[in-house]
C-alpha cells in the first residue's frame, strides 16, 4: 500500500525518479492504492503522440462520484464536504456535509434521468457559483453524462457556441446570480442564447435571486419541483477509464473555442493526487480556491480534487470587491481558512487598496498560499508573501493548464522552497523539456526555449471536441513525439523552471528573446505603477521595439511628473534586465484588456500599437471591453 505523500525533499527526489524510471509502475501503484475500481485495469498505458492517442487504466471500470463521495460516508459522513460562503456578507453560510452532498447529488442525478439523461449525453451547465453548480456537476459524473461548464459571465453568444459545438440538449442554469450589488440575470441571457440552439430540449431553472423569469412551457422546468421529488438514492453508472467525464473549452489564440475532453480514471488519479501534495492538505483543514468553477481551477481544485480526498472546500459566490476589497480576509478569518489559492490578477488588485484592509482580519490560520493563471510578478509576489502569508505560508506557484488537468509544476510546501516568480519543479511524473526554434532539446541549465512535456501523464486531455486534427496540430505538431504547451520558460541553476509567458509573447529585439514577464516585473517595481504590458512593434533595425502600456495607481496632474516615471521605467528595466529591454514607447493608460479569467489580451494591446484597429477581433468576452476604445483614442491621437 502506497499513498507516495511527500513531505519531504528526500520523498521527493525519491518519487520522482520512481516515477521517472517506471511510469506504469509509478501510476498504476499509485491508482490500484488510493481510489476506488470496480473493475482493475487490463494495461496501465498505452500511447502514441504522433496519432496523438492516449489510454491510461484500459479496461478498469469505476465512477468518479463514489471516489468524491460514498467511500467517505462511513468514516466522515458528517464532515463538512462544502462551504458555501454567500455573495451577502449578512447572508448565512451553508455547511454541506459529505452525506448531505450524497443525497442532493442523488437527487439531482435522478432528476437528470427523469428528462431523458442517458450515459455520454452532454449537459451544459450556466449556474453562479452557488452549491446546485457543484451538485450538477457531480450528478452528471454519477451517471454518466458528460458536463460541460460554461462560466456563467459569458454572453449569449458564448454560451450558445459551446452549447452547439458538443451539441448538448440539455441547460442547467438559475433564475440569476449575485456579483457583488449587480444582480444578472442568467435566465435571459440562456433565452437568447437557445435562438439558435434548437436541439436544447431541457432547461432546468435553479432558484437563486428569485428575479421574475419567463418559462417556455415544454421545455424549461424549475429545479426545486423537481428535486422535492427525486428520490435519494442513485446508483453510480459503471464507467470505462477512457469514457469522457467532462468537456471545458479554452480559447485558442486564434478561432472558435476548443473543447477540451477529459477522461474519467486519468482525471480523478491527476486531479486527486496533486490536490493533496501539492496544498499539503491535511485532515481537518479548510481549503479556499477562489477561482470560479466555470474555469479548470474550479474543476479540479475547488470540486474535483478536494473531494477526492475527503477535504473541505469553500465554495464563494462574490467577488473580492463586495462589500469591500477586505472580504477575502474577512473570508479566510471567519472560516479559519488553512489553504488560499487565488490568482495574480487578484493579487494585484487587492494589493493596490489600503493594507487596512488586510490588517483588520487575523489571518492566522493560513498554512499555505497558492497562484495561478498567469506569471506572477515580484511585486506582487512579495505582497502576498508578506501581507496576506506573514512571511511563514510557503507560497505554491502552480503552472498548469486546462489541457493538462492538473498541476504540472510548482513547489511543494516545506518540500520544495518557493522562490518568487518560479514555479520550480516538476511534479511527480512529470518530465518537462525545453526546446529550441530547430526542434531541439536544449539540455543543461541558465537556458531558456519552449516548454514541452515528454511523456503522457493521466490528467492530459484526451481531444478536441469533435476535431481531433486541431488537437494534433495544437499540440502535438510544433515538437515531434512531445506535447508542446505554448510557454516559454527558462530553467536555472538548480533545474527550477520560471514560466516566462506565451510564446507568442516573446518578442525578438536586436537578436535577444525578450519575455514579456520580467520586463513587466521590472516595470511593475515602480511605486505608482499598478499594472502593465509589454506588445512588439515593428522596428527597421531593432526588428522590434517595445511598446509598454502602464496604469497607474492613482491619477497623476501633470505632464511633468509622467515623463519623470516614463525616464524611471526605463532605468528600472536597465537595472532589472538591461538596456536592451527598454521601452521605446511608453503610454499611460486607464486599464488593460483582459479575459474574464484575469488574462491581460496581449493580441489587442499588439493590434492597437501597429495602428491596426479595425480587425481587433471580438472583444465582447472581455471582462473590460470599454477600456479598448479609451485606449484606442490614446494611442492613436
Ligand atoms: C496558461 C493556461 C491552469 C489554471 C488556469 C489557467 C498560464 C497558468 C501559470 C503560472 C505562469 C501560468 C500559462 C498557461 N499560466 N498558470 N503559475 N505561471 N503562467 O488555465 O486558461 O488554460 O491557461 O496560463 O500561459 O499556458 P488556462
Amino acid at each position: 500500500m502506497s499513498d507516495y505523500l511527500i513531505n519531504t525533499s528526500e520523498d521527493y527526489n525519491n518519487i520522482y525518479q520512481k516515477s521517472t524510471n517506471d511510469l506504469e509502475e509509478f501510476w498504476s501503484t499509485l491508482a490500484k492504492d488510493n481510489f476506488k475500481w470496480q473493475k482493475s485495469w487490463n494495461s496501465v498505458l498505452e500511447w502514441d503522440f504522433s496519432k496523438p492517442e492516449v489510454n491510461w487504466f484500459q479496461g478498469a471500470k469505476l465512477n468518479i462520484t463514489e471516489n468524491c463521495i460514498d467511500r467517505h460516508l462511513e468514516s466522515n459522513g458528517d464532515k463538512t464536504a462544502i462551504i458555501f460562503e454567500p455573495n451577502d456578507v449578512n447572508d448565512k453560510s451553508e455547511h454541506i456535509s459529505y452525506s448531505q452532498l450524497h443525497k442532493r447529488v442523488n437527487k439531482m442525478a435522478n432528476v437528470l434521468k427523469g428528462i431523458g439523461v442517458k450515459k455520454g449525453d452532454r449537459v451544459c451547465i450556466y449556474l453562479p457559483m452557488i452549491p446546485d453548480l457543484a451538485i450538477s456537476i457531480l450528478a452528471c459524473a454519477r451517471i454518466g453524462a458528460v458536463h460541460s461548464v460554461v462560466f456563467a459571465g459569458f454572453s449569449a453568444a458564448a454560451l450558445s457556441t459551446r452549447i452547439n459545438d458538443c451539441q448538448c440538449e440539455i441547460v442547467i442554469t438559475s433564475d440569476g446570480s449575485f456579483r457583488g450589488n449587480k444582480i444578472l440575470n442568467l435566465k435571459k441571457i440562456v433565452d437568447d442564447a437557445l435562438n439558435d440552439c434548437p436541439q436544447v430540449s431541457s432547461v432546468l431553472i435553479a432558484e437563486r435571486t428569485k428575479s421574475k423569469i419567463e418559462l417556455k412551457s415544454g421545455r424549461d422546468k424549475l429545479l426545486n419541483n423537481l428535486i422535492k421529488n427525486a428520490s435519494d438514492s442513485c446508483s453510480i453508472e459503471i464507467m470505462d477509464s477512457e469514457d469522457p467525464l467532462f468537456i471545458l473549452y479554452t480559447s485558442g489564440s486564434t478561432g472558435k473555442p476548443k473543447g477540451m475532453v477529459h477522461s474519467t480514471a486519468g482525471y480523478m488519479v491527476g486531479a486527486g493526487y496533486t490536490f493533496k501534495n501539492i496544498f499539503q492538505y491535511q485532515n481537518n483543514d479548510i481549503y479556499w480556491c477562489t477561482a470560479d468553477i466555470g474555469w479548470i481551477t474550479g474543476h479540479s481544485y475547488i470540486v474535483y480534487g478536494p473531494l477526492l480526498n475527503g477535504a473541505t472546500t469553500i465554495m464563494f459566490e462574490g467577488v473580492p470587491s463586495y462589500p469591500d476589497y477586505g472580504r477575502f480576509w474577512k473570508i479566510v478569518q471567519k472560516h479559519k481558512v488553512n489553504q488560499f489559492y487565488t490568482a495574480p490578477t487578484a493579487i494585484r488588485a487587492l494589493a493596490k487598496e489600503p493594507i487596512d484592509f488586510v490588517n483588520r482580519y487575523d489571518l492566522s490560520s493560513l498554512k499555505v498560499l497558492g497562484t495561478v493563471g498567469e506569471p506572477i510578478n515580484e511585486e506582487a509576489w512579495k505582497w502576498y508573501n508578506k501581507e496576506i502569508g506573514k512571511n511563514k505560508c510557503p507560497i505554491v506557484d502552480t503552472w498548469w493548464q486546462t489541457e493538462t488537468g492538473s498541476i504540472m509544476i510548482s513547489s511543494i510546501p516545506n518540500v520544495i522552497e518557493s522562490k518568487p516568480t518560479y514555479a520550480t519543479l516538476p511534479f511527480i511524473g512529470i518530465q518537462p523539456a525545453l526546446m529550441d526554434e530547430n526542434g531541439n532539446e536544449i539540455i543543461g541549465n541558465n537556458v531558456e526555449g519552449r516548454l514541452c512535456i515528454k511523456f503522457p501523464w493521466p490528467s492530459m486531455a484526451r481531444t478536441i471536441w469533435g476535431d481531433h486534427k486541431r488537437y494534433k496540430e495544437t499540440y502535438f505538431s510544433a515538437f515531434k513525439n512531445k506535447y508542446f504547451t505554448g510557454d516559454g520558460a527558462y530553467r536555472d541553476e538548480k533545474g527550477f523552471y520560471r514560466i516566462t509567458g506565451r510564446v507568442d509573447d516573446v518578442i525578438i529585439v536586436s537578436g535577444h528573446n525578450l519575455g514579456t514577464a520580467p520586463i513587466e516585473d521590472a516595470i511593475n517595481e515602480h511605486d505608482l505603477v499598478a499594472e502593465s504590458a509589454i506588445v512588439g512593434v515593428p522596428h527597421e533595425i531593432k526588428g522590434n521595439s517595445l511598446f509598454g502600456y502602464i496604469t497607474l495607481k492613482q491619477e497623476l496632474d501633470s505632464e511633468e511628473s509622467l515623463s519623470d516615471i516614463k525616464k524611471d521605467i526605463n532605468q528600472l528595466i536597465s537595472k532589472q534586465i538591461g538596456p536592451i529591454a527598454k521601452l521605446d514607447r511608453i503610454e499611460f493608460v486607464p486599464g488593460l484588456p483582459k479575459t474574464r479569467s484575469g488574462k491581460i489580451m496581449r493580441r489587442i494591446l499588439r493590434k492597437i500599437a501597429h495602428r491596426d484597429v479595425n480587425n481587433l477581433g471580438d472583444v465582447s468576452t472581455l471582462l473590460n471591453p470599454d477600456v479598448v476604445k479609451k485606449i484606442i483614442e490614446i494611442i492613436i491621437k
